[in-house]
């Protein structure tokens, strides 16, 4: 590279006081990836997934159309995302023990509003959390979230464990997608603009994270109601 990367000088200038500017990619008009965001609310976010799962268990949820998801999915939060044969939608309660789903922890809420407010969005206050877990060969298909009913809140992404490929489209099923690799840590929010972009991500390669051995977990943040 013969030319002066803007961010790089601008972390010189400024030293300790713009270094998430340097790790800000802009992947669209109104969608960034934070590059190691999450990475200071790693302990807490362990712990807090740890609670969550040992009170409402990963399990594969089935499409409307009888597919079984590659995917194991779970919520906290006042909403959860579920899929059955009769559709998608949010629930207050966990189909499977009938009660609500686990509180969202303190540090997804933190972490989910800075970093919404870290690409823009300074209002965003999710109500619910889809924690997904993928192993080797898990695979989320493109698809846009659309079931929430403000489409004016972003979505925050939360990447933990082993690396993904993100694929990240456009507002057509038919745009090709971007690969935008994530690494344990990384956040991306979208919204605006790109709020109804066509998302997935490509089947899960097999390697290790210390912690999270072969698995990937992501969280997703959004405003549901
Ligand atoms: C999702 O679209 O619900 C999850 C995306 C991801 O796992 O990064
Ligand atoms: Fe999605």
């Amino acid at each position: 590279m013969t030319h002066t990367d803007p961010a790089k000088v601008t972390m010189d200038l400024f030293p300790g006081s713009t270094i998430y500017e340097s790790k800000r990619e802009q992947i669209g008009a109104e969608a960034f990836v934070l590059r190691g965001f999450a990475q200071d609310y790693e302990a807490d976010l362990i712990q807090a997934i740890a609670n969550v799962t040992s009170n409402a268990p990963f399990r594969h949820m089935v499409t409307p159309g009888g597919f079984t998801m590659s995917v194991a999915m779970t919520n906290c939060g006042s909403y959860g995302w579920v899929s059955d044969r009769k559709g998608y939608r949010y629930s207050a309660l966990d189909p499977v023990s009938q009660t609500p789903w686990p509180a969202m922890p303190a540090s997804f809420l933190d972490l989910s509003r800075h970093a919404a407010a870290k690409a823009g969005f300074v209002t965003f206050a999710s109500d619910a959390c889809l924690v997904n877990c993928y192993e080797p060969g898990s695979r989320l298909s493109l698809h846009q979230d659309k079931d929430e009913l403000d489409f004016d809140q972003p979505i925050v992404s939360v990447s933990l464990g082993v690396p993904a490929v993100f694929l990240f489209g456009g507002l057509s099923r038919k745009d090709k997608p971007e690969r935008i690799p994530l690494f344990h840590g990384d956040v991306v929010v979208w919204g605006g603009a790109d709020r109804l972009r066509y998302h997935g991500i490509l089947p899960l390669k097999e390697s290790h994270h210390p912690h999270f051995g072969k698995q990937r977990i992501n969280l997703t943040f959004r405003k549901a109601v």
